[in-house]
């Protein structure tokens, strides 16, 4: 039998957060080691109480949820309570988790699961990337240990500020550490997320599925999609953090082409800007898989299986 690919998913719950982890919990291709909370869309606290009302919802709370940094390497704090709420995760109502996260803080988490690792866990953060790179830095001995880190964030373009997306520009800082770490990086950036759109066509095939945890990825759609029409002009939402987890379900659902990335952590204006060299004009080895186009049949038909599967 094919072996599960482990993957620890490091997110800020956060809309398409949650469906990246009911994803992830669905797929027989997937070993959802652990969950591990971040500072990003919303404060912490509230990012690891929305993963754990996710992680009940789910039915999986034998995986561990540890929650991590609240504030990123150096610079302010920023969420983004205008695309997901106040609570991180406005929109479905649901019951406050009887569940709590485990009593080690996700950076010791980390280092610890793959320390005991064969070196066969990736590392799928949606979220910013402060917990990744204190892990690094706390523990170097992680680095060789690390299958591969497959990332949301960054792009050709930004979404916070004109040049960064938001999960790089809320901490510039411990995503250098991470791009410049060897590690082998996958990089699912806006290029390639905006292509995950959440369509109407696609709202109505999951609200044929009649389950809880369908209806409940149903109504994150219904609040990402206003935020998504009110914010950004888009007609649908897209779900950034699934193409993570897709990835690592299938890697054929996507188009990658290995680009040497730098992430700006100077500029006055392109502070987190992720400079992708598609022409290859730094002449610096590539150390970033950037993915450029997506499946889009193939993504929706991983999400639609999934809502079944909670059935
Ligand atoms: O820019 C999109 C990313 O920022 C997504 O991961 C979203 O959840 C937010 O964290
Ligand atoms: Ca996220």
């Amino acid at each position: 039998m094919e072996t599960k690919r482990k993957i620890i998913i490091d997110c800020d719950p956060g809309h398409d957060d949650a469906i990246a982890i009911l994803l992830a919990a669905a797929n027989p291709k997937i070993d959802l080691v652990a969950i591990t909370t971040v500072a990003g869309n919303a404060e912490v606290e509230k990012t690891t109480l929305n993963a754990l009302k996710v992680v009940e919802i789910a039915g999986i709370t034998d995986v561990p949820v540890a929650r991590g940094a609240g504030q990123p390497l150096i610079r302010v704090r920023e969420t983004a309570p205008d695309i997901h709420g106040d609570s991180g995760m406005d929109g479905p109502e649901l019951p406050l988790p009887t569940i709590a996260p485990v009593n080690e803080h996700a950076v010791d988490l980390i280092i610890r699961k793959l320390l005991e690792s064969d070196g066969d866990i990736t590392l799928v953060p949606t979220g910013p990337l402060t917990n990744i790179a204190m892990a690094m830095r706390r523990e170097p001995a992680i680095l060789p240990k690390i299958q591969e880190i497959v990332i949301m964030g960054g792009g050709t373009f930004g979404n916070w500020t004109p040049a960064a997306e938001f999960n790089i520009f809320v901490d510039a800082e411990a995503a250098k550490v991470v791009f410049e770490s060897g590690v082998p990086i996958t990089m699912m950036g806006l290029d390639l997320t905006h292509q995950a759109l959440a369509t109407q066509d696609v709202s109505d095939r999951i609200a044929e599925i009649d389950n809880p945890v369908a209806g409940f990825i149903g109504e994150l759609l219904v609040f990402f999609r206003q935020t998504y029409r009110d914010v950004f002009g888009f007609e649908d939402p897209p779900v950034h953090d699934a193409c993570c987890v897709a990835y690592c379900i299938d890697p054929s659902v996507f188009e990658c082409k290995k680009l040497h990335v730098d992430v700006e952590t100077k500029g006055e204006y392109a502070y987190g800007m992720t400079l992708v060299d598609i022409h290859g004009v730094t002449k610096k080895e590539p150390n970033v898989n950037v993915a450029l186009t997506l499946d889009r049949e193939k993504f929706w038909s991983m999400i639609i299986d999934a809502c079944k599967y909670y059935g």
